[in-house]
């Protein structure tokens, strides 16, 4: 029985030593250790023993129980760290492929002059306000100084809302100055950038949707010098300090004075003529014209409860597209709004 035991003992350890999973060592401990297993089936011949011969063998039994239990949780622990060791070679990450690329999107050419322009303004202490695109007419005319019967208030420029006409989508920024006056008290100093409509054919300069940028500053002793530098200050910005701007007087209805503001082209240095031929970006003209300014009208102070013996203000409009169109070279307006990507990707 003694050498059954030492058998069985030499080979529960051999076969531990041999199994490789977790699986393996529990059919083992199963097979070795469990009721039916090798041990128990000498132990239960131990009634067969001499009573001197009994305690002796019952102590090597449990000795060869305790040398196999030893080394089935040493074997255990031993697989377990190689089951875990080849899990994580299994699972490892190379960090130093290279991942696939995700494309990313970027604003749309137009927002990015937006922002660079609403930057700029709010460097110099402009607010950025925002406004109705649904608008009445009289914010977007009346109060503005347009009477009754002005070509711009037709209904073929115009989308109204209402058989009274006193309801439209805005033609213009401008009104946003009415919004602004009526409720801040100076010193006043806004941006307002919005889309605007007009009835217009959709062309290569004309489309019935696009967007203005307003500009009005309200406060004492507020001259038209004061508009020439902010204007020339965003020009060169957007343009490069050696662009060349020239002021023209004009006429709208809610400035007095008025003026446009020119920038000399580009393409022909103000010559109108590129190779002899007449110049293509500004017809021939030597100069672009980017918007409408002027102080505003005594008229526009008064309805708006500003009391013009104190202040004065100017205002000014831009079409954003145009500006963008300039900044960017872009030669069509059409492609601003199609949103083809092979035409986007290239900002
Ligand atoms: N709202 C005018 C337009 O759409 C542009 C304009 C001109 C705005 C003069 C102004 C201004 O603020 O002072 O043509």
């Amino acid at each position: 029985m003694k050498k059954q035991l030492e058998q069985i003992q030499q080979d529960a350890i051999a076969a531990l030593n041999a199994a490789d999973s977790p699986a393996a060592l529990e059919e083992l401990r199963v097979r070795l250790l469990g009721k039916k297993g090798d041990l128990t089936a000498v132990l239960k011949q131990m009634g067969k023993l001499s009573p001197e011969e009994r305690p002796v063998m019952g102590q090597l039994a449990n000795t060869v129980r305790a040398n196999i239990e030893q080394v089935l949780e040493a074997r255990k622990t031993e697989i377990n760290a190689l089951v875990l060791e080849k899990k994580l070679a299994d699972e490892a990450i190379d960090v130093t492929i290279p991942g696939n690329e995700v494309k990313m999107g970027h604003e749309h050419p137009m927002n990015q002059v937006l922002q660079e322009i609403k930057d700029l303004f709010v460097g110099l202490g402009y607010q950025i306000v925002d406004g109705p695109e649904i608008e009445l007419a009289s914010y977007n005319f009346t109060k503005l100084n347009i009477e009754e019967g002005h070509p711009s208030r037709d209904r073929s420029d115009t989308f109204y809302f209402t058989d009274d006409d006193s309801v439209l989508l805005r033609t213009q920024t401008s009104p946003m100055q009415i919004r602004v006056m009526e409720h801040a008290k100076p010193p006043i100093c806004i941006l307002a950038p919005g889309r605007v409509y007009r009835k217009d054919e959709a062309d290569a300069t004309h489309s019935p949707m696009f967007h203005q940028i307003e500009g009005l500053v309200v406060d004492e002793h507020i001259t038209m010098g004061d508009l020439k530098g902010a204007l020339v200050t965003l020009m060169k910005s957007l343009y490069g300090e050696d662009a060349v701007m020239r002021f023209r007087p004009h006429h709208f209805p809610f400035t007095e004075p008025s003026c446009e503001m020119d920038m000399q082209c580009h393409k022909c240095h103000g010559t109108g003529e590129v190779n002899g031929q007449v110049c293509s970006t500004c017809h021939g003209e030597g100069w672009i014209e980017l918007l409408g300014a002027g102080m505003v009208h005594t008229e526009v102070l008064c309805g708006c409860g500003i009391d013009p013996e104190k202040y004065s203000g100017f205002a000014f409009g831009m079409g954003l597209e145009r500006m963008a169109m300039r900044r960017t070279r872009i030669n069509d307006l059409r492609l601003i709004f199609e949103n083809d990507v092979r035409f986007l990707n290239q900002f």
